[in-house]
């Protein structure tokens, strides 16, 4: 199966032949070229979307914390709260920087 980029747009297409327009933008089935990376852009789909599953995550962590932190039941759960939004935001942040790096290398779609 190839990989096809919407020359307008970015859009990937995965398939024999380019779709007829390009579901994004419209685009008609001649701006597709095969990419040219198409082994990269699938080599790195799994991590990349393993990365935006993680970001999911923590931005479900961080909802757990921030309850914890507005409680203020004990001082000791706080600090552990704290603790729990500054690694979490940490790693969400290096996290979308290594998207973004991925991207400028051709590494997603
Ligand atoms: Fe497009």
């Amino acid at each position: 199966m190839a990989v096809w980029k919407c020359a307008v747009c970015g859009y990937i297409h995965d398939g024999d032949e380019p779709p007829e327009s390009c579901p994004k933008c419209g685009a008609p089935k001649e701006q597709f070229k095969e990419a040219e990376n198409a082994e990269l852009i699938k080599q790195s789909r799994k991590t990349n979307e393993m990365h935006v599953a993680i970001m999911g995550l923590y931005a479900k962590v961080q909802k757990w914390a921030k309850i914890i932190q507005e409680d203020k039941l004990d001082p000791n759960c706080v600090v552990i709260a704290d603790r729990v939004m500054k690694d979490t935001t940490e790693t969400i942040q290096s996290i979308k920087a290594e998207l973004e790096a991925h991207m400028k290398k051709g590494k997603w779609g």
